[in-house]
């Protein structure tokens, strides 16, 4: 059951901050039917012939190519997904310049399509897709209808422009988030069991003291937050 004094406490630090930033996991996903990764019913808890977290490395990529790309295509895109209310809500605050910038560890690209302006993408996007011999982009749909291995009309692959393990996060998007963080007067964690690193080092970077987690399940880091809220982020943001 959610505290409503936390939500009530929630509400009020957001109307008195003006400088909010948003850092979120596959958690703010499950309300729009995708699954997390690290749930029960997560990605990495099924039953797959390869352990499923080390597909998505990049040594796997270059090893079993067309395995990759099956995995990806069945776990890793969604072509129906649509935004839900965590979504809209910080696409709305933003609008109010309340909220400054969303940092999400999701590849969807469904911040946007609420209307978020300010989203630096840690992980990437499943929506920008790159030949690794000639550099042309593809949409989402070239790879998402693909058959086996993406091929340019060049021969070469096209890879997602998504970071993998063993791959490095995007200098110019590490830098903006810092900032963004190092800035923020509010900062809102929600949905990531913040457990991968980089990402959930980036917290860190806050020094304020209205930092607030919103997480259906406990992390290790539950105590570094001022206001923990155990629930689900689409509809905790909606009644604020
Ligand atoms: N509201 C709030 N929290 C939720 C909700 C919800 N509706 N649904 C799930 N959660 C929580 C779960 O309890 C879990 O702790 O979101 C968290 C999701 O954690 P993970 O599945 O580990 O996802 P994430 O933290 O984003 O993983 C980080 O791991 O494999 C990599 O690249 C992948 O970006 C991903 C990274």
């Amino acid at each position: 059951m959610i505290s409503q004094t936390s939500v009530q406490r929630l509400k009020e630090m957001i109307s008195s901050s003006n400088n909010i930033v948003f850092f979120g996991g596959a958690g703010v996903l499950t309300e729009s039917g995708i699954k997390d990764f690290r749930s029960a019913d997560g990605i990495y808890m099924m039953d797959y012939k390869y352990p499923p977290e080390s597909v998505l490395s990049h040594t796997f990529y270059t090893k079993h190519t067309e395995e990759f790309f099956d995995f990806y295509r069945k776990y890793l895109c969604f072509p129906d997904a649509k935004p839900n209310s965590a979504h809209y809500k910080l696409a709305e605050l933003e609008k109010q310049g309340k909220l400054k910038a969303v940092i999400t560890q999701n590849v969807d690209g469904l911040h946007q399509r609420a209307g978020s302006k300010c989203v630096y993408e840690l992980h990437g996007s499943a929506l920008r897709n790159y030949c690794v011999k000639c550099g042309k982009f593809h949409d989402f749909d070239f790879v998402y209808r693909s058959q086996g291995i993406p091929e340019c009309e060049c021969g070469g692959t096209v890879k997602p422009d998504v970071v993998l393990y063993e791959e490095s996060l995007d200098s110019d998007v590490i830098e903006g988030a810092v900032n963004a963080i190092a800035n923020a007067d509010m900062l809102i964690v929600a949905g990531t069991s913040l457990t991968v690193y980089p990402a959930a080092g980036f917290i860190r970077y806050y020094s304020g003291n209205n930092l607030v987690l919103i997480n259906k399940d406990s992390t290790e880091k539950d105590d570094d937050f001022g206001l923990v809220i155990h629930g689900k982020v689409g509809e905790i943001l909606s009644k604020t």
